[in-house]
């Protein structure tokens, strides 16, 4: 069966584009994958965290996979700090990954630009993401766009360490959607950036838990272009066609068709219904979450996530370890990790 690995870190309130690029795949995949979804909440301290609201962000991080789909029997759900093998793997990754390949991150350009200070765990970032992948024997990591050059990297560590100690990992592929399948949901407020739930500023993105209000608000006061008519041109109306992207999924309504039912519209009357259309869209996604919020729900699944994911973890770490020449602490280990620095053959 194929494996699929994804993360989402909880550094804020998941929005559409988090859930229209990521997991609105999570819930389709687990039915035909043996999948491992991760709260990434180490990824979340390469910047300034407040821990009361770290420590709230990854449980309801967590609450949102399960109440948009994610059912915690198909598939794992665990918090990455719960399974200390992502961390080791990752000093391993860094042994292996060279500077000039993270500098050239831009992800790292765009965060250092916004922070006074940068962290030297912001640099390394994607060494971690690709322990991440990595540790599972990952065939496929469904992620939004702007994930796609933290995969490229995590697959050239991968063939990096399999050609330098043997065959250690599976080279993962990205599962990306394309633009207009929601790969890259936009801003409301400015249509040259993503959305983001790590914005400054509330208005330009959509939270899957905004009460009904705030999102009609958020979508009345989203930017538009120039001109009247609703046509998709990501070149001449970038804005107009993010919000085109974003009704078509809510509401399953192709392009085509939205542009015709809307030719002799205005933009007034399109917004307020695209507004209507998101909120039926997250109306049982929050009734979920409310009914995941009762104390020691989601600390039993996180728990269960944990233990399935570090037996899978556990077993790559100690072949990584043992490939590499670190000696095993007891020594009974030793026989067996050294019989096992050969991986199995369906590794290629
Ligand atoms: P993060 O937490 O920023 O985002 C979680 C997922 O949502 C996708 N996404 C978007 N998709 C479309 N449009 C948007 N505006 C948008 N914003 C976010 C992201 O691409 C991602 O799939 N580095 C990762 C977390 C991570 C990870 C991993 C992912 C850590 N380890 C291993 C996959 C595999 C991140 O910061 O995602």
């Amino acid at each position: 069966m194929k494996r699929v690995f994804s993360g989402v870190q909880p550094s804020g309130s998941l929005t559409i584009g988090n859930y229209l690029g990521a997991l609105r795949h999570f819930t389709r995949l687990q039915y035909e994958a043996d999948c491992y979804f991760c709260v990434v909440d180490l990824h979340a301290l390469t910047v300034p965290q407040d821990p009361e609201e770290l420590y709230q962000n990854t449980l309801n991080t967590a609450r949102l996979f399960v109440a948009c789909g994610v059912d915690p029997k198909q598939a794992t759900i665990f918090v990455q700090s719960h399974v200390p093998a992502h961390t080791t793997l990752s000093w391993l990754m860094e042994c292996n990954t060279y500077y000039g390949e993270l500098r050239r991150m831009t992800q790292f350009k765009d965060k250092a630009a916004k922070h006074d200070v940068v962290t030297a765990g912001l640099f390394t970032y994607p060494a971690l993401m690709a322990a991440d992948i990595l540790l599972y024997q990952t065939d496929e990591v469904p992620v939004g766009e702007d994930q796609r050059q933290h995969l490229e990297l995590t697959r050239d560590i991968a063939m990096r360490m399999n050609n330098r100690f043997g065959p250690l990992f599976k080279v993962p592929e990205p599962y990306i959607a394309p633009k207009t399948a929601g790969g890259r949901i936009m801003s409301l407020q400015n249509p040259a950036e993503k959305m983001s739930k790590s914005s400054d500023d509330p208005r330009s993105y959509i939270a899957l838990l905004d009460p009904p209000d705030v999102v009609r608000k958020k979508i009345r006061s989203a930017v538009t272009d120039s001109g009247r008519e609703i046509r998709y041109d990501p070149e001449e109306k970038p804005a107009l066609s993010n919000l085109l992207v974003i009704y078509s999924l809510a509401t399953g309504e192709s392009i085509d068709s939205l542009e015709e039912r809307y030719r002799n519209s205005g933009y007034g009357q399109f917004k307020a219904d695209l507004a209507e259309a998101v909120v039926e869209l997250l109306a049982p996604i929050q009734e979920r979450f409310r009914e995941l919020s009762e104390p020691g729900v989601i600390e039993n699944i996180l728990a269960e996530g944990a233990d399935r994911a570090e037996r899978v973890a556990a077993e790559t770490l100690a072949r990584v370890q043992a490939a590499m020449g670190l000696v095993p602490r007891h020594a009974a280990a030793v026989s067996s990790s050294r019989q096992e620095t050969r991986a199995p053959s369906s590794i290629t």
